[in-house]
């Protein structure tokens, strides 16, 4: 496990957008791992600024809620239109999202799997993490093989993403998930972190046990896994950016990861 530690959340972008940018020069054709929320937008800012050929470049969301109507502005398909596809000007025919307002949400989900294999697989997954431990939508119980399916939301994430929504109520109950044994099949983990509010559950997600209790603790089973945290994240984990400014790399057993 490779650790970047950076003094705030805007620089982490700059560091896992390099990592994403390298898979790309190396491979124009690379499949993309998505994830939503707060976390990643510094990554895809500044992936954007990179200004490289994306044409060739497929991405996959990690989850969707289900029982939003398409095209409702909080729906995953229209965050990543946003954030992603307009934004590094991917070809919206090469992204996919699960299918949350399909009729048979379950069929959906099983289709993704498939759709993701038919690609070649992940190259590089995004991801962050919830304060319960979650990746994608991945709640606590989720088994570790599993795949992508429909779940329930947990209240705690539920409220989590009520910032985007009008009324709390608004919140989604049900979404469909890339799996913990789907997001394993990806070649290389990048996960971002940032925030004081995120070292409790960082913490316990590198340096605790692998179990389906903190479902981001699958990170440690992975052969090529990067996180890149800010300072505040990261604090449980005794790593420090240098001087404030520049990043430093350890490897896992630097921060006793
Ligand atoms: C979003 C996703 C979630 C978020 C997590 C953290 O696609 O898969 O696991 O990464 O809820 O969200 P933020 O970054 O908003 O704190």
């Amino acid at each position: 496990m490779d650790f970047f530690v950076v003094p705030d959340a805007a620089s982490t972008g700059a560091i896992a957008a390099g990592i994403v940018a390298a898979v790309i020069r190396s491979k124009p054709e690379a499949v993309l791992g998505l994830a939503t929320g707060g976390s990643p937008l510094p990554v895809y800012a500044a992936l954007a600024a990179h200004r490289l050929d994306m044409s060739g470049i497929r991405g996959f969301a990690l989850d969707e809620y289900v029982g939003l109507p398409a095209g409702h502005p909080q729906s995953y398909a229209e965050v990543i239109r946003r954030e992603v596809t307009e934004r590094l000007h991917l070809d919206p025919a090469k992204v996919s999202v699960p299918a949350g307002a399909a009729e048979d949400p379950e069929r959906a989900a099983a289709a993704y799997d498939a759709a993701i294999a038919q690609a070649g697989g992940i190259d590089v997954q995004i991801l962050g993490i919830g304060h319960n431990g979650h990746v994608a939508f991945n709640e606590p119980g989720s088994a570790l093989d599993s795949r992508t399916r429909v779940e329930a939301l947990t209240e705690r994430t539920r409220q989590a993403n009520a910032r985007y929504f009008a009324s709390p109520d608004d919140v989604p109950d049900r979404c469909i998930t890339q799996g913990l044994g789907t997001i394993l099949e990806a070649r290389q983990l990048l996960l971002v972190v940032s925030g004081a509010d995120k070292a409790d559950i960082l913490h316990t997600a590198l340096s605790g046990p692998v179990t389906t209790d903190c479902p981001a603790s699958i990170l440690q089973l992975h052969p090529h896994v990067t996180v890149v945290a800010d300072e505040a994240a990261a604090a449980l984990l005794g790593a420090r950016a240098v001087n404030g400014t520049t990043p430093v790399a350890v490897r896992s057993r630097a921060v006793g990861v």
